[in-house]
């Protein structure tokens, strides 16, 4: 069932608006009447009408203006100009200038039912059409979004059966190694097979200690143990730490530190993010190379970078090294053992923080790994409210 049509009649003639209502009424519409463009305007701001009747020609406003007043209010609302003969000219503009249709004075009931009919008609068509737009919008959107859930589905899937896979290699070599040791065929060399089933454990918990430092760093980023820690001394740290892998493998590492931002964190993400990138430099860098770490600031972010001198990634490696456990040919032939979840905890810290990470690279050459992070807004402070607020990025 329709909701009853509401008219206005805007008009200065006593009679054009008792004419109208006469004619109106017993058609079960609900009719106003204003005397004045202002008071009709009034009429419009503070309840709804489907369909005015205005008068061309009145003291005080100007139809024209009065046809944009009302389009402002409600650019829906069906307005037919009512005028005299002389003013058809001018009646014909205003259905340019947006009116939909215009009755001339005098008129027959008949005259005027049959174009508020036809303007009532229009209206609910204007409307059906944008309701049916609004709906095949909504629609498209809907699609859109189980499309993205779909994906997310898929790689979901993908993410545990990879996970699974990657578990059961060490496992199943340990369970190899003790059956040889139950069964008495190693009596002589169990004791490598224990070290070997010993060394294949230790990986096997780095790498679910990886898989479990994944799931959590975004709620981690959000606890409160952010604090207002430095980049620069993270680094230091965690040079510290390396400095002796390095030269034992014969490579040289340097630190420059340009100035020391410092930003709301957990200090220890800094330190993963560090640690990754250092430790990759240096596992995939021949003897004889070197290792640049820096820090500084760029545009008003932090900006810290991992240079080296090693084997570098092939162009269409370089957008796969950040899946988790995807690694190059390049990098399982110069060190057997990896995971492949360095570089993904890396970006999930860094994006997790609203920065960015980006690798350049040339295959033989060498390889820059470069990230962004946001600078604490008070140096120094070491509250939540002094810098960004730390997790509360997008996709939250
Ligand atoms: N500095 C680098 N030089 C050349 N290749 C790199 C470098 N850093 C990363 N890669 C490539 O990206 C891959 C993924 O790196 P990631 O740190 O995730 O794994 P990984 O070092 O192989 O193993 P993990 O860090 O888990 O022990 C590496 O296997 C390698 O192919
Ligand atoms: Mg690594």
């Amino acid at each position: 069932m329709e909701e009853e049509a509401s008219i206005l009649v805007i008009d200065d003639e006593r009679g054009i608006r008792e004419g109208c209502r006469r004619a109106l009424t017993p058609l079960d519409y609900s009719l106003d009447v204003a005397d004045t463009a202002v008071a009709g305007l009034r009429k419009l701001r503070e309840g709804s009408f489907d369909l005015v009747l205005l008068d061309l020609m009145m003291p005080g406003m100007s139809g024209m203006e009065a046809l944009d007043r009302i389009h402002e209010i409600d650019g829906d609302t069906v307005v037919i100009i009512i005028t005299g003969y002389a003013t058809v000219e001018a009646a014909v503009n205003t259905i340019k200038r947006g009116a939909y249709d215009f009755i001339s004075k005098p008129f027959t009931a008949d005259d005027l039912i049959l174009v508020v009919n036809q303007g009532l008609e229009h209206r609910r068509l204007t409307l059906e059409t944008k309701r049916l737009g609004a709906i095949e919008e909504e629609a498209k959107e809907l699609a859109r979004a189980k499309t993205e859930l779909e994906k997310l589905d898929a790689m979901k899937s993908r993410f545990m059966l990879t996970v699974a896979h990657e578990l059961r290699a060490p496992i199943a070599a340990i369970q190899g190694y003790l059956g040889l040791i139950l069964d008495g065929y190693a009596v002589d060399d169990e004791q490598e097979m224990i070290e070997s089933a010993h060394n294949r454990c230790g990986e096997l918990l780095a790498m679910i200690q990886d898989l479990l430092l994944l799931a959590h760093i975004k709620e981690k980023a959000t606890e409160v143990k952010k604090k207002t820690v430095s980049v620069a001394e993270a680094l230091e740290e965690v040079a510290g730490l390396l400095r002796m892998e390095a030269e034992r493998k014969g490579l040289t590492l340097e630190v420059q530190i340009s100035n020391r931002p410092e930003m709301l964190a957990d200090e220890e993400h800094l330190k993963q993010v560090w640690t990754n990138l250092i430790s990759n430099a240096i596992k995939y860098t021949p003897g004889g190379g070197s290792v640049v770490a820096s820090v500084g600031q760029k545009d008003g972010q932090i900006v810290g970078g991992v240079s080296d001198t090693g084997i570098g990634v092939a162009a269409d490696d370089m957008p796969r090294i950040f899946e988790e456990f995807y690694r190059t040919a390049q990098a399982k032939e110069m060190a057997e053992r990896g995971t492949g979840l360095g570089l993904p905890i890396v970006k999930e810290i860094v994006e997790t923080y609203g920065g960015t990470l980006d690798v350049d690279s040339e295959i033989g050459k060498g390889t820059t790994f470069t990230f962004t992070l946001p600078p604490s807004l008070e140096p120094g402070g070491d509250t939540a409210n002094g810098g960004r607020v730390v997790g509360d990025t997008d996709g939250d």
